[in-house]
């Protein structure tokens, strides 16, 4: 009986308006206003392409003209936005109090929420753990997902690792597979980094595509200035070759046998390197004889850049291909791109020749500029979306070429901040899937998103 009054006296004083009670109970009537509220209210909903990022929109019921008020919970308070939905990331894992102010004629509402971020990103409904994270290699059922590695970052344990293990299943060693690092003087090889790296793959179930045996830019200076006769280079090549290819037979599952041949200049010819000068035009097919007289498993790919953005330097390339014959396995495209060029055309007529070609196709080395133009200082957020897309249309572009034609897809770098383009170009730039926190950036879901 008790809890009825209870509620008719709350339903009674909504009825009355503003009523009192004087201490003998008696209700009198009182000519008080009652100040008009505008109720706050918002909601949210979760990015499709980040899950780290919220969608906020303000749900307030009000013909009134009323100031909102937003707080994020990221500790920078009030802020004013005007109307229409916003877009907040939150980076870190944690929990975030979301407030929503309404303020009219003096008097302010507020509706408060609260964010919870996991590893996964934004916990949906605030349930955390039920978001099922796939992750780049899971969603990839029909090829390897790649990226580099050095042999010092291999060692030991920590949020690389774990990112490197849970997001890729191959592996290809920046820079100590190249012949200036496994054979710095004659005679002399060092196979340490290399088999570091070999041995990590192999204990995590991950691929090693071997990079590079010959490239002009790692050539130790000792075979730069070779002093025997063409043949003695050509036994050194031969040798060298062999004693590599051999070494990882059964644990490195592709070569790059050469890399960067051609000349970007007009007629893309062969560069003239100490190999082309010593051994001949034809030094590329002898090295891959060499590979393939070595272990006749072992995938062998040539590799080069622009392979999508110039037409003249592909064509050059499919020449070189097609006089390797049955030699050659895969092209390697390396895909050092930007988000507004090579076209999806471009890079679908890359594919085209290699699929034509019944050869394997090898994105071996992307990486996606975001500031081609140095005309950001950060990333903005338009140009991490435009970024993202490119990410998608790359590996949209690459699944659906032939299951015969797959093999991997490899990015050039984990974090942004360790990519050789912003040395190499000079600027500011954020090509990669993480960011230098190793948080998924939205280009890790654009990526994810061209394997749906
Ligand atoms: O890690 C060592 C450091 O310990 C040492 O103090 C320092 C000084 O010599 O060298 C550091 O290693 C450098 C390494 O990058 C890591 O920064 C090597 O000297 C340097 O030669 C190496 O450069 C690599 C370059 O190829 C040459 O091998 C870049 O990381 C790598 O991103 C770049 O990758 C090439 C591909 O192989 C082919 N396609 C183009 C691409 C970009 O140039």
């Amino acid at each position: 009986m008790k809890i009825n009054k209870l509620i008719l006296l709350f339903v009674t004083t909504l009825f009355l308006g503003s009523c009192s009670n004087d201490e003998q109970g008696s209700t009198i009537e009182s000519e008080v206003e009652t100040p008009v509220t505008v109720k706050a209210s918002f909601s949210y909903t979760i990015s499709a392409t980040d899950p780290y990022v919220a969608i906020f929109q303000n749900t307030t019921e009000s013909s009134f003209q009323y100031q909102s008020l937003w707080d994020y919970g990221l500790g920078e308070g009030k802020v004013n936005v005007g109307s229409g939905l916003v877009e907040v990331r939150y980076n870190e894992v944690g929990n975030y109090t979301v407030k929503f102010y309404a303020v009219y004629n003096g008097v302010t509402t507020e509706e408060s929420k609260t964010i919870k971020v996991d590893e996964n990103g934004i916990c949906p409904n605030g349930l955390c753990g039920s978001t099922s994270s796939t992750s780049l290699k899971d969603a990839a059922t029909t090829f390897a997902v790649g990226n580099i590695t050095r042999s010092s970052w291999v060692i030991g344990s920590g949020k690389y690792i774990e990112l490197l293990k849970n997001e890729f299943n191959s592996l290809t060693s920046e820079y100590e597979m190249k012949m200036n690092v496994m054979y710095p003087a004659q005679g002399s090889y060092n196979f340490s980094a290399a088999d570091a790296i070999v041995s990590f793959a192999q204990a995590n179930d991950m691929y090693v595509h071997g990079h590079a045996l010959i490239w002009h830019n790692a050539t130790p200076s000792w075979v730069e200035n070779f002093s025997g006769t063409d043949a003695e280079f050509e036994a050194m090549v031969k040798a060298y070759i062999t004693t590599t290819v051999t070494r990882y037979k059964g644990k490195v599952r592709s070569w790059d046998v050469v890399n960067e041949a051609l000349e970007d200049g007009s007629g893309n010819p062969l560069r003239k390197s100490v190999f082309k000068q010593k051994m001949g035009d034809d030094y590329i097919k002898k090295c891959f004889q060499f590979a393939r007289d070595a272990d006749p498993d072992v995938l062998l790919f040539y590799n080069d850049y622009n392979m999508a953005s110039s037409a003249t330097k592909r064509a050059a390339m499919f020449t070189l291909v097609d006089e390797l014959g049955d030699l050659i396995d895969g092209v390697g495209a390396q895909m050092h791109i930007s988000y507004n060029g090579p076209s999806a055309s471009q890079i679908k007529n890359l594919a085209d020749g290699v699929i034509s070609r019944n050869l394997k196709l090898h994105f071996a080395e992307l990486d996606i500029r975001a500031n081609p133009n140095n005309d950001l200082t950060v990333l903005s957020n338009d140009r991490a979306k435009a970024q993202s897309a490119k990410y998608k249309e790359v590996v949209q572009i690459y699944n659906s070429i032939p299951l015969e034609n797959k093999f991997a897809l490899t990015v050039w770098g984990v974090r942004d901040n360790e990519s050789w383009l912003i040395d190499f170009w000079g600027n500011a730039d954020w090509p990669l899937l993480f960011d230098s926190n190793y948080n998924k950036k939205l280009s890790y879901y654009g990526f994810l998103g061209g394997l749906q």
